[in-house]
């Protein structure tokens, strides 16, 4: 027995109660309504370190915690990662430069649950192969969500995401994966973004993870810099990443992270 409500099964994978889904919504909410605020900021000249400072003082604000900073060292209150950057980024003193992308990734805690999102902003006018990477991640994510109901398997999600990116000529990173979450950041499974159809476990009512695919205009292969955190693409091609939080529902699936004031896509900002 553990502290943590629900049950396990035989793959370790935690399935919620169906009270668990009011707290993952409201943990979903304010990490979205954190990354919709966001928005005005992300302009060339800006540095990432102060975007993270807002969005530490946000996130207090709320009355939250922040779910990175002391994490496994981290301190910082987001990642943001810019144009090669996979993940993880440490938010610092660079400025930003028209025609930058980025994700900004956030995990709040409210109430002891976790909302873990990530989306892309553009900085200034950016160029043609940066807007379709950023089109074909955010969309490969949609893929993988729609995949997402009972009876499915993580191999089907993985497929789906998969093989949409590759038929664009464009790669899915294997090095970093979703994960289970809930009233921990990590937890079993890994949701990687590649697969096939019916491999894996079978999704179950209750069960909340994230999908975060990352996905690079180059090869996939990634390498961590010596910070220990900053993951960045081998042959520096450029990278993008789009993450909500799920759950599974009877029929399908919940968003938690849904942005409230529709604003997950870059160009809706
Ligand atoms: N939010 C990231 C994820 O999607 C994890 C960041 S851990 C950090 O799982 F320490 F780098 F912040
Ligand atoms: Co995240
Ligand atoms: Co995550």
């Amino acid at each position: 027995m553990d502290d943590f409500t629900g049950r396990l099964t035989r793959d370790g994978i935690r399935i919620h109660n169906p009270d668990d889904f009011a707290g993952m919504h409201r943990a979903g909410a304010l990490a979205a309504e954190i990354l919709d605020r966001v928005a005005p900021m992300v302009e060339p000249g800006a540095t990432t370190g102060a975007i993270d400072a807002q969005i530490e003082a946000w996130v207090k604000e709320a009355g939250a915690t922040s779910a990175t900073i002391g994490y496994r060292g981290y301190q910082h209150a987001s990642c943001i990662s810019v144009n090669h950057v996979v993940c993880h980024g440490i938010p610092g003193e660079k400025k930003l430069k028209n025609g930058d992308i980025l994700n900004i990734d956030v995990t709040v805690i409210v109430d002891g649950w976790f909302g873990d999102t990530s989306r892309m902003y553009v900085a200034g006018t950016i160029g043609r192969k940066a807007e379709r990477l950023v089109q074909v991640t955010h969309d490969a994510l949609f893929k993988g969500i729609e995949a997402v109901k009972p009876g499915n398997t993580f191999g089907d999600i993985g497929h789906a995401i998969q093989s949409y990116v590759e038929a664009q000529r464009m790669s899915v990173v294997r090095d970093f994966c979703g994960h289970g979450l809930g009233q921990v950041f990590h937890a079993p499974p890994n949701v990687v973004h590649y697969g096939r159809p019916g491999k894996g476990p079978v999704l179950e009512e209750g069960m909340f993870f994230t999908i975060e695919p990352m996905v690079n205009l180059g090869r996939p292969e990634t390498k961590v810099l010596a910070d220990d955190w900053t993951a960045v693409t081998r042959d520096k091609s450029l990278s993008a990443q789009f993450e909500h939080s799920i759950g599974v529902t009877a029929d399908g699936f919940e968003i938690f992270t849904l942005s409230p004031a529709g604003k997950f896509h870059p160009t809706w900002a």
